[in-house]
């Protein structure tokens, strides 16, 4: 079997229910591109969570939605501003700006989280042809660095937009960690709190691969079925990743799910902090630890427990758990970085 670490919520397998809700689909012929009972529920499930105008679009991969969705409210000479540590920044590879042609305006930020402070600076101008054009801002919930935007944060980001003409996306590829942290539903912090698109993720939640783009408060344009076919992003067996949304969604395993990585990455907080020399550098809101942890004991203890250096000058690891980290994994691993750092 494969050893379990903590590199990644995506390196953990797809949850039982929701592989019972794949052999179920697995049966008989549908008609493929999404004209399917599955696909016209797993929309209804959607709109319940997030509102009965949410129009929803199931994509294969986070930044196939964030590039889709983001192409969809804007054009080539739009700007979009967004966290340094946003993953549309650092982790795509430049595929918002390839696909788009838009100009990403990073912001700084300590704990991921962007404020209107930070935005204001790039909101400039506006009409003036040889600007890029300030089009929308894209927050990510739960952020990159494992924090979560409240519910009056979003809607601060969102009246600021809104009275500039400017669109808000969420990249919520995390967005039941941040829901279940906050505990609030998701369209809380969603369509009520002002964002007009989002990135809904699956996959990092127990999902096998799927996501959507969800209008909200933004009209999708009536050519988004292009974009998508366009974009590489429709599925032609979308039967697949319809069933798993409508079985995460019809019941409360999305918020069970990442309610237990969320415990799992406090419980793991809590203890790595008793032992001496390591220190969590970042609030513990969802299922990531940011901790600086010992140089010299980084390589053994990834021998045994696979994960990301974050930070390397800083010494600074993250750590995610997942929807089947166990209590007794958290204990081994600690267990581990203590052995190693009283024997250094
Ligand atoms: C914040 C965030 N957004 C989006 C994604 C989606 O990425 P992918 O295209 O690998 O599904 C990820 C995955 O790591 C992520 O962490």
């Amino acid at each position: 079997m494969n050893k379990k670490g903590f590199a990644s919520d995506n390196n953990s397998g797809v949850h039982p229910e929701i592989m019972i809700a794949l052999t179920e689909a697995n049966k008989g012929h549908t008609v493929a591109y999404g004209d399917d009972a599955y696909t016209r529920e797993a929309r209804k499930a959607i709109q319940h969570h997030l509102g009965e105008r949410a129009d929803p679009y199931f994509v294969f991969l986070g930044t196939g939605a964030n590039v889709l969705g983001i192409g969809a409210l804007s054009s080539s000479f739009h700007s979009v501003i967004c966290a340094e540590t946003a993953h549309i920044q650092e982790d795509e590879c430049g595929a918002p700006e390839k696909f788009n042609g838009i100009k990403l305006l990073p912001v700084e930020t300590d704990d991921g989280k962007i404020r209107v402070e930070g935005i204001e600076p790039h909101v400039k101008g506006i009409g003036f042809e040889h600007h890029s054009q300030p089009r929308i801002i894209s927050i990510t919930q739960a952020t990159e660095l494992g924090t979560v935007y409240k519910p009056e944060e979003i809607k601060e980001i969102a009246e600021y937009a809104h009275q500039n003409g400017i669109y808000v996306h969420m990249d919520g590829a995390r967005i039941a960690n941040a829901a279940a942290s906050l505990n609030v539903s998701l369209r809380e912090i969603t369509t009520d709190a002002g964002v007009d698109i989002l990135s809904f993720g699956g996959t990092k939640n127990g999902l096998m691969y799927g996501e959507a783009v969800v209008f909200l408060n933004a009209q999708a344009p009536d050519e988004f079925k292009f974009i998508r076919k366009q974009g590489m992003q429709l599925a032609s067996k979308m039967r697949f990743i319809s069933a798993q949304f409508l079985r995460y969604l019809s019941s409360d395993l999305w918020y069970q799910t990442a309610q237990h990585a969320n415990e799992m990455a406090r419980l793991l907080a809590e203890e790595a902090e008793k032992v001496p020399g390591i220190e969590v550098t970042q609030k513990v809101e969802a299922n990531g630890v940011f901790a600086r942890v010992p140089r010299d004991i980084i390589p053994r203890l990834q021998e045994e427990f696979f994960f990301y250096i974050w930070d390397e000058p800083q010494s600074v690891v993250r750590w995610m758990t997942s929807f089947d980290t166990t209590e007794q994994e958290i204990y081994d691993f600690v267990g581990l970085i203590r052995r190693l750092v009283d024997k250094g």
